[in-house]
Parts: C-alpha cells; sequence; structure tokens
C-alpha cells in the first residue's frame, strides 16, 4: 500500500518537528549549563535525543512504506528564557503543541482509512500523555523545591541521574 500524497506531506512535516523538538531541548540544556544546574542540562540532554529518536521514527516509516523524505531547514528556538520556570513552562507548552500536532495526522489517517499509520501514530498518541506528565511533574517540583537552595541543589542532583533508552515501539 502506498502512503497518501497527504499523509507523506504531515509524517514529513513531522519529521522536522521532532527534529525542532531536539533542538529546542539542546537549546534549554544549553540555557541550564550555562547556570551551572548540571542535573537539568542533563535532563533536557536525554530529553533531547528521545526527540531525535522520535524523529527517526518518522524516518524509518516513511521509508519502510515507500514514502518520499525531504530534509527540510530546522527552526531556531527562540531563546531568552526570562528564569528556570519558564523553560519548564516552555516545554509543556511545546509539548502540548506536539500532542495537537500528533492528534491532526491521526484524524488524517481516520480520513484516508490509513489504518497501517494510525497504528503506527498510536504509539506516539500514548507518549505524548506521558511527555505531558513528566513536563508538569517537573514544574510542580520545581515550584515546591526550586526556589530554595538546598532544594534546588537536591532537584538538580535527582535530573542528573536520568539516563537514555531508546524508546520502544
Ligand atoms: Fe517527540 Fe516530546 O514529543
Amino acid at each position: 500500500m502506498k502512503l497518501d500524497k497527504k499523509m507523506v506531506k504531515l509524517l514529513n512535516d513531522q519529521f522536522n518537528a521532532e527534529m525542532y523538538s531536539a533542538y529546542l531541548y539542546l537549546d534549554f540544556s544549553n540555557y541550564f549549563e550555562e547556570k551551572g544546574l548540571n542535573g537539568f542540562a542533563n535532563w533536557y540532554m536525554i530529553q533531547a535525543k528521545e526527540e531525535m529518536a522520535h524523529g527517526m521514527m518518522f524516518y524509518n516509516y516513511i521509508h519502510e512504506n515507500d514514502g518520499a523524505l525531504k530534509l527540510e531547514a530546522i527552526d531556531r528556538p527562540e531563546g531568552n528564557y526570562k528564569d528556570d520556570l519558564k523553560v519548564l513552562e516552555e516545554a509543556l507548552k511545546h509539548e502540548e503543541y506536539v500532542t495537537s500536532l500528533i492528534d491532526k495526522i491521526v484524524y488524517e489517517a481516520r480520513d484516508l482509512k490509513d489504518l497501517r499509520t494510525e497504528h503506527f501514530l498510536a504509539w506516539f498518541v500514548n507518549e505524548q500523555a506521558e511527555e505531558e506528565a513528566t513536563a508538569r511533574d517537573l514544574i510542580t517540583k520545581y515550584e515546591l523545591f526550586g526556589k530554595d537552595g538546598k532544594g534546588l541543589y537536591a532537584l538538580n542532583d535527582e535530573l542528573a541521574g536520568r539516563t537514555f533508552t531508546p524508546p520502544q515501539m
């Protein structure tokens, strides 16, 4: 079965969006690295790797289904983060946006009766729920502990322990 042209375009766009997500999280990692919060920097570095892996899942899916992949330019993150909490809030806002993009492709797959793509996207629907919950959780932790020096130190230490596990479908 050949992918519909409209679907190929959406999957290409999502490949680019995942790569942009990686770039955005690398920017967050860079922000925290410069502040000396290496645990937060590690957290977002791992997040960037996850996003890159998500992008590759779209890359492989397009190729495996005989679609044409186009590598477009990746936007520059806006930067200028006002404070630490703003970065964490940006992450949640971004994940909510990515959820809306994934949902849009699912609806299109349904319209096209493209069950294979709908099935492929189911993993991402679940992943987005997890990503939003994790981003929300980090905001809560920061609000509870981040404003006190000792609390921030402990939270930074906790985030330093995150390691990268390649996503499994
Ligand atoms: Fe690939 Fe964080 O969504």
